[in-house]
């Protein structure tokens, strides 16, 4: 393996923040120089780029939101000539404007580079086919996975999300060994799959490679039971990059090695700002440290998570990010995530791994319905016991009460992309 890492990857821990170091003080310096939001934002908090002359010191640099990237639609964050940016994405997000984002020449060549490495530490190698089955077009998942596969030295299949029944022949016919997609388009493919009546651990993959979405060690044991593959995590974030800011590695699957010589972490107290050690669980926050198109400067993720130290690579690792805030469902005061939801049906016998969670109002207070679905095979009396089950587990594990209801096989919407777990049914 050793031979096959790239010179980033063969840092040790003082070169690495050396380079961090003058990365992350040319960025400060490129931001305050050519966007105005950021010169504003600099100079409102009494702070010049000259002032960073540490890595620590960074913390007394402001944040930047995703409300201040809408608040620039579409192209104010920019920090490049027009004609200088290659390529445009954007993310949709549920309310209001997209977030918008611009990558140079050599931003586009750097995302190739981290997505090629994250392939390479997913167990993929030059001449392995990979099907990628993320969203092409605004949406940084297809093409972010795309070029970082041709950089490697793979063959894509470019199949995008959709098409399900076809992806399925695909898989059959030209045998990717890896396999790119959301975790929940995963196992749509997988019912595909038996509706067809092929064996899903015949085809020729070994590797997926999962993200976009939060997904929990349950669902990696279900995929890769089902599939007879190794499942491994890819994170990240348009604003960021795309995919490819963070991976995990085949050989230890414990969370997402970042690669921290383009991607600065801090996890800080999502109330607070203040920075955490790390060790300690709060949000992620990234500034970018080779970015030319739309550098970000301590960006607000949104996404919990610590900060771990390196296993497989001296980078440190981030932990599976299990809840963003946004998916934080407030229940009669106890917090709770989807992916908890996910732990618990994924372990109960009986359940196929698809649920949706039912936000209703009931006089003055909120109530929440998980429906799983059954396996095709459950007898009745199971099906009651694992609502039963579930309700138990959410009671004593979570610590609050919600209805369960077990709805036939193939009954709950299925996903071709990001899965929508919260249905808020409220007024
Ligand atoms: O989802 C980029 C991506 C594409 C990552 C394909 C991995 C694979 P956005 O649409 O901007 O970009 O959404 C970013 O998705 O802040 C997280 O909340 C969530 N997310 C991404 N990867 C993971 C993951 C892409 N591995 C937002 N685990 C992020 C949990 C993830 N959540």
């Amino acid at each position: 393996m050793d031979d096959l890492l790239d010179a980033g990857e063969r840092l040790g821990r003082p070169e690495l923040a050396a380079l961090q170091l003058e990365r992350l003080r040319a960025t400060l310096r490129h931001a305050y120089a050519n966007v105005p939001f950021y010169r504003r934002a600099f100079d409102a908090a009494g702070l010049r780029p000259e002032d960073c002359r540490s890595l620590a010191d960074l913390a007394r640099f402001p944040f930047t939101t995703k409300a201040d990237l809408r608040d620039h639609y579409p192209f104010g964050m920019f920090a490049v000539d027009r004609s200088r940016i290659r390529r445009i994405h954007a993310s949709s997000g549920t309310t209001g404007r997209p977030t918008v984002v611009g990558y140079t020449d050599r931003d586009l060549d750097v995302w190739a580079e981290v997505v090629a490495r994250s392939i390479r530490a997913a167990g993929g190698r030059p001449g392995d086919t990979v099907h990628v089955a993320y969203g092409y077009g605004l949406f940084t998942g297809g093409l972010g996975a795309h070029y970082g596969a041709e950089r490697l030295g793979c063959t894509v299949v470019p199949a995008s999300g959709g098409m399900t029944a076809r992806q399925v022949r695909l898989i059959q016919d030209f045998r990717p060994e890896i396999i790119m997609v959301t975790p929940s388009y995963m196992l749509t493919l997988l019912d595909e799959f038996e509706r067809q009546g092929v064996d899903p651990r015949s085809t020729a993959l070994r590797v997926g490679i999962f993200g976009a979405e939060p997904w929990t060690d349950g669902m990696r044991r279900e995929i890769e039971e089902r599939f007879g593959i190794d499942a491994v995590d890819i994170y990240g974030l348009s604003e960021v990059m795309g995919p490819g800011v963070a991976q995990e590695c085949v050989e230890t699957k414990d969370g997402p090695h970042i690669w921290e010589d383009h991607f600065y972490p801090e996890v800080v107290d999502p109330i607070t700002g203040e920075v955490l050690p790390d060790g300690e669980p709060g949000e992620l926050v990234f500034t970018t440290l080779t970015k030319e198109g739309m550098p970000v400067i301590r960006y607000r993720t949104r996404d919990l998570t610590r900060l771990l130290p390196g296993t497989a690579r001296a980078f440190r690792r981030m932990e599976k990010v299990t809840g963003r805030s946004d998916d934080l469902v407030i229940l009669r005061g106890v917090n709770l995530f989807p992916t908890q939801i996910e732990e618990i049906v994924l372990r109960t016998p009986g359940l196929a791994p698809h649920f949706q969670l039912r936000l209703t109002r009931e006089g003055r207070m909120d109530a929440l319905t998980v429906r799983a679905e059954s396996r095709p095979d459950t007898p009745p009396e199971r099906r009651a016991a694992a609502a039963r089950e579930v309700a138990a587990a959410v009671k004593d594990g979570i610590g609050v009460s919600v209805a369960v209801e077990v709805v036939d096989p193939e009954t709950l919407e299925r996903s071709v992309g990001k899965i929508r777990r919260i249905v808020d049914l409220r007024e």
